[in-house]
């Protein structure tokens, strides 16, 4: 900690010997003091009852001894101004660095210093320390290696001699960003460090079942068209900063322990209370569980209701990511078509009729945005009670819908408690967030619950707190209004010039609700397409992707959350050239 002389300015002359031995000169009270504060930092009344010495000088002392153990033990450098006094305000904290391991055998002929030299070369030329890494100060390692100081200094001498460390006013001790040329480095992931035998070797057949995630062209850039993102620039960054800042100034020593494994109290009641009046949801806030999003949702609900070979619907084309939930399971997924209401129940009944469970997003269907319609609302709820099944309903960006009121949800038209809700806060605030929830029927909470413990205790208490504080004091009604504004507007210009640029050619479907929409378009082959358009800059999700089975559709998911009104109409134009451009 700072003590108060630390923020004012500490005149200590300057001598070619640094600050030590000017100390020297100026007190020799010095010697007495330093071993003293070895144990302890004495407050300046004792020091000058101990010392019997006059209140001026000691305070001067006292500053300059801060000074001169700071300088000495601690990792901290003076800055020596033009007036041949050193500042002690301008002073830098450093940060400490990691202890290397380093294995010292006090009975071995090897001297100690000698031992720490190797440690420190070794771990440098495996790649285990590397250029421009901190290194711990010489007091630090001494107390954490229980040596005396000299052998310390002595290595540190020599490796800084040696040009493996470089050492920096006000950056501490580092390892050489140039280091010697004789040092013959080991690339860490080279075979050397680690032999790879040939072969196959055994992995979970859960790890086998995933497909590799492809690194797709359109996935690699950042512009027109981004699906997933949000308006980031128009988030409310002054009232969260704020609130985040709150929340710092309160952290305490209770807040540090395990939270409560369900996620906040508070804001799992703010939740409930939104859920129940805008989304029709029925749920009591002991019935929610915070999550770290839609994916972490769905996980935990895959692994209470659903067993390995378990069938579940999937709305075909759907959410890619879902598919991985239930593959890595080792669920049997069942795709069903999606039509002009929604899923077809009635062809899930004729591929499946006992299938486990049902995936669906029936306020704004993943990819084609359509909207489940009530009579299929209605047939889904009855398929899942005469066959005992489990809907899973996915409702992640249902706040935006631009033409009418948003639509209630599918549970709260559920009597029978078949009805698993997920909601996240990626699309309505922002996806790093990685905050969501589950409403959980309520009899199942203690299940999730133990399934929860599981995987990851519960989630991380600080974003919470002030998510729960946003919600409460009406921020987070304010958001969604501002924001459904705007994702309105953009998705009325981007309609309207799709339509100009394409005309007829264009199926646009999915543009009533949500941030994206979904554009299907006769004769392409629309990965080859958003190849050629990675190409120039231009980033499209093809529809096709988002389909198990053969693709019925061709075409492109736009999202319009991050594309403002102004670069609408160029990213149209490009899309069109680069459909003409085959
Ligand atoms: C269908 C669907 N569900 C959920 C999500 C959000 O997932 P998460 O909450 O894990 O960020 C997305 C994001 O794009 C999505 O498209």
């Amino acid at each position: 900690m700072l003590s108060p002389a630390a923020k004012k300015t500490v005149s200590v002359p300057e001598t070619t010997l640094g600050p030590f031995i000017a100390l020297h000169r100026h007190c020799r009270l010095l010697k007495n003091y330093r071993l003293w504060c070895r144990s302890a930092a004495p407050s300046k009344t004792e020091m000058r009852t101990r010392f019997s010495t006059a209140d001026e000088t000691f305070l001067d002392i006292h500053r300059a001894l801060f000074v001169v153990s700071r300088v000495v033990a601690g990792n901290i450098h003076l800055i020596a101004n033009s007036y041949g006094h050193y500042d002690l305000a301008k002073m830098k904290k450093v940060s400490s660095g990691i202890f290397p391991i380093i294995a010292l055998d006090r009975k071995a002929p090897k001297p100690l210093h000698r031992q720490v030299y190797d440690g420190y070369r070794t771990a440098i030329v495996e790649g285990s320390l590397r250029a421009g890494q901190r290194v711990p100060s010489t007091r630090v390692l001494t107390s954490e290696l229980g040596v005396s100081r000299i052998p310390i200094l002595n290595a540190y001498a020599q490796l800084l001699a040696e040009g493996y460390f470089e050492s920096r006013v006000g950056a501490g001790t580092i390892v050489s960003r140039s280091l010697p040329d004789q040092v013959p480095l080991l690339d860490p992931r080279s075979p050397r460090s680690a032999r790879v035998r040939s072969g196959r070797r055994p992995v979970s057949k859960r790890a086998e079942s995933l497909p590799a995630i492809e690194s797709v062209p359109w996935r690699r850039g950042w512009g027109a068209f981004g699906v997933s993102q949000v308006a980031f620039n128009q988030f409310p960054f002054q009232v969260w900063n704020s609130l985040v800042t709150r929340h710092c100034r309160n952290i305490h020593a209770r807040s540090l322990d395990y939270g409560d494994p369900m996620g906040s109290k508070s804001l799992r009641e703010a939740i409930a209370a939104y859920l129940r009046t805008a989304r029709r949801v029925r749920c009591e806030a002991e019935q929610i569980m915070i999550v770290s999003g839609s994916q972490q949702a769905l996980e935990v609900s895959t692994r209470v209701l659903l067993d390995p070979g378990s069938r579940v619907w999937m709305e075909e084309p759907g959410y890619r990511f879902a598919r991985s939930v239930f593959a890595s399971n080792g669920c049997q997924i069942v795709p069903v078509p999606i039509d002009s209401e929604g899923l077809s129940v009635a062809a899930g009944i004729r591929q499946s009729r006992r299938a486990r469970a049902a995936l669906v997003t029936p306020s704004h269907q993943y990819p084609l945005g359509v909207t489940m319609s009530a009579s299929r609302r209605l047939q889904l709820l009855d398929w899942a009670e005469r066959s005992g099944s489990w809907i899973i309903e996915d409702d992640y960006d249902s706040e935006y819908r631009y033409e009418s009121m948003p639509i209630a949800s599918l549970q709260g038209l559920d009597a029978n408690a078949r009805v698993v809700y997920i909601g996240t806060f990626s699309k309505v605030l922002y996806p790093s967030l990685r905050l969501g929830y589950v409403v959980i029927p309520a009899d199942l909470v203690g299940r999730f619950l133990a399934v929860r413990i599981a995987m990851d205790i519960g989630p991380s208490r600080f974003f919470q707190a002030v998510l729960a504080d946003f919600i409460r004091e009406g921020h987070f009604s304010r958001h969604i209004r501002r924001m459904r504004l705007l994702y309105g507007e953009r998705r009325s210009v981007l309609t309207d010039r799709l339509r100009d640029e394409l005309g007829l050619a264009a199926d646009i479907t999915g543009g009533q609700a949500g941030m994206h929409l979904s554009l299907t378009l006769k004769g392409i082959r629309d990965r080859e397409v958003a190849e050629r358009a990675a190409r120039q800059n231009l980033w499209l999700v093809p529809l096709s992707s988002s389909y198990l089975g053969k693709a019925l559709r061709q075409g492109f998911i736009l999202g319009f959350g991050s594309t403002t009104v102004e670069t609408i109409p160029n990213a149209v134009r490009k899309l069109r050239s680069v459909l003409n451009s085959h």
